[in-house]
C-alpha cells in the first residue's frame, strides 16, 4: 500500500494500491449517512462501495450518473441536488464519488455545494482520474458555452486509487491518462522518463508493479505541486506555481474544443506537450534531445505525437478565448530542461505558427 499525502489547507491522504476501497470504511467517520455518486455502467463498483460503507448505524444512498461528460451538466447537477433534498442530507452526511474524472469532478461539485460544503470521499475508476481529476481540490462541471466554467475548491476528506478497477478500463483510457503521468515525467520526475523508456508495455499493463509506480509518482508530483500553491495564486509573471501542471494544456484545451471532445483529453496533452516542447526549443533552449524524448516516449505508449487538422488560426483564437476567461496574457508552460520547467509568456505570433507546423510533421 502507498500512502501519499497532501498537505494542503484541508491535509487528506491518497491510498494507492490493489485492494485499496478495503480502507474506506475507516474513512467513514461519524456520518450517519452516505451518498454514493457513479456513473452508471459501474454499477458493481458502487455496490461494493455501498456494501463496505452501509451497516447498522450508516444508510447509503445510491445516485447513478450518465457516465462521462454527460454527468457534468447543471441538469444532472440539480436533480443529485434534488435527491439529497429528499432524503434529508445534513451537513454531518458525506458523499463519495465513484468513477473517471467526469465523475469525480460533478461528485465533488455536489459535495462542495450541497448545504455549502459537506465530506467528500473519491474513488477514481480511470487513470486521469487517479492521477489529476480527483486529486487536486478542483470540482465542477461544464456549461454549453465551455468546459468546468462552473467549479470550486472542495478538497476531499480522502481518496481511495483502488488500482485493481482500472482492470476493466479500455486500453485508449489507460493511453490518456498515462499522458498525465509522462508529463509529470518531463516536469521533474526522471524516473517516471525511465519507467516508460524502460517496458512501454510494462507501464501499459494496470496489473503490474511498473504501472503502480508511475500512478504513486504522479500522484506524488501533484501532491508536491498542489500542497504548494492549492488556489493557484503564486503563478504570476515568470513565476510557475500550480500552473506547471498546465505544461502542453493550453494548445491541448485548443485542439480538444476545435475536435468537440473527440480526442481523449490524454491524447490532446501529448499534441500540446510536443508543441510546447518545439516553442522551449526556440525559446527557451530546451536540446534537440529532450524534443526526441518527447516523440519517443509518447510514441511508445501509442499516443498520438502528429497533428495538422485544425487550421493554427482558429486553434489560436481559441487560446485566446481561454485567456480571456483567465484574463491573463497567452501563457505557455516550457522547459529548459528535462525537470527544468519555466513560463513561456506572450510569445511571438511567428514563433507560435512555426511551432505548430513542426507538429504537422509526422
Ligand atoms: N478536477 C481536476 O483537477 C481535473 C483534472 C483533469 C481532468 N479533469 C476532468 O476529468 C474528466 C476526464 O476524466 P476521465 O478521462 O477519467 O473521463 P471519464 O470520467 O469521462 O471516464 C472515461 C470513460 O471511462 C469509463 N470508465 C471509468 N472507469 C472505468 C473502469 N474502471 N472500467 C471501464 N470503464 C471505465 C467511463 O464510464 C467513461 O466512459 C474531464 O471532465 C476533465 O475536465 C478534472
Amino acid at each position: 500500500m502507498s500512502t501519499v499525502r497532501f498537505a494542503t489547507e484541508h491535509p487528506y491522504c491518497v491510498e494507492i494500491d490493489n485492494g485499496a476501497l478495503e480502507k474506506l470504511p475507516a474513512l467513514i467517520a461519524d456520518s450517519s449517512r452516505v451518498a454514493v455518486i457513479y456513473a452508471e455502467p459501474l454499477v458493481e463498483v458502487a455496490l461494493e462501495v455501498a456494501r463496505l460503507v452501509g451497516s447498522a448505524t450508516v444508510s447509503v444512498l445510491s445516485i447513478g450518473v450518465p457516465e462521462g461528460e454527460a454527468a457534468k451538466t447543471p441538469q444532472i447537477l440539480a436533480s443529485c441536488w434534488s435527491t439529497l433534498a429528499s432524503a434529508g442530507f445534513t451537513r454531518s452526511d458525506l458523499i463519495i464519488g465513484v468513477g473517471g474524472g467526469a465523475t469525480t469532478d460533478l461528485a465533488g461539485f455536489v459535495a462542495a455545494s450541497w448545504l455549502r460544503g459537506v465530506s467528500y470521499l473519491s474513488v477514481p475508476t480511470t487513470v486521469l482520474a487517479m492521477v489529476d481529476a480527483s486529486v487536486g481540490g478542483k470540482t465542477g462541471i461544464d456549461l454549453p458555452e465551455g468546459k468546468n466554467l462552473v467549479g470550486a475548491f472542495h478538497e476531499p476528506n480522502g481518496v481511495i486509487a483502488d488500482l485493481s478497477l482500472l482492470a476493466t478500463l479500455p486500453a485508449r483510457e489507460i493511453r490518456s491518462g498515462l499522458a498525465e503521468v509522462i508529463k509529470a515525467g518531463f516536469i521533474t520526475d526522471e524516473r517516471i522518463r525511465a519507467l516508460i523508456a524502460e517496458s512501454a508495455s510494462g507501464s501499459l499493463d494496470v496489473a503490474s508493479a511498473r504501472h503502480a509506480e508511475l500512478i504513486r509518482r504522479a500522484v506524488q508530483f501533484k501532491a508536491d505541486v498542489v500542497s504548494k500553491d492549492l488556489r493557484e495564486t503564486t503563478s504570476v509573471g515568470a513565476a510557475i506555481g500550480r500552473e506547471v501542471l498546465n505544461y502542453g494544456h493550453t494548445l491541448g484545451h485548443a485542439i480538444e474544443s476545435w475536435e468537440h471532445y473527440e480526442l481523449r483529453h490524454g491524447e490532446a496533452v501529448a499534441l500540446g506537450m510536443i508543441f510546447a516542447a518545439h516553442l522551449s526549443r526556440r525559446l527557451l533552449g530546451l536540446s534537440d534531445e529532450a524534443v526526441a524524448t518527447h516523440y519517443e516516449l509518447l510514441a511508445a505508449l501509442g499516443l498520438p505525437t502528429s497533428y495538422r487538422r485544425a487550421p493554427f488560426g482558429e486553434l489560436r483564437e481559441l487560446m485566446a478565448r481561454d485567456k480571456k476567461t483567465r484574463g491573463q496574457a497567452l501563457r505557455f508552460v516550457g522547459l529548459r530542461n528535462l525537470g527544468d520547467p519555466a513560463m513561456i509568456v506572450a510569445p511571438s505570433e511567428r514563433v507560435l505558427e512555426e511551432c505548430y507546423a513542426q507538429l504537422g510533421r509526422d
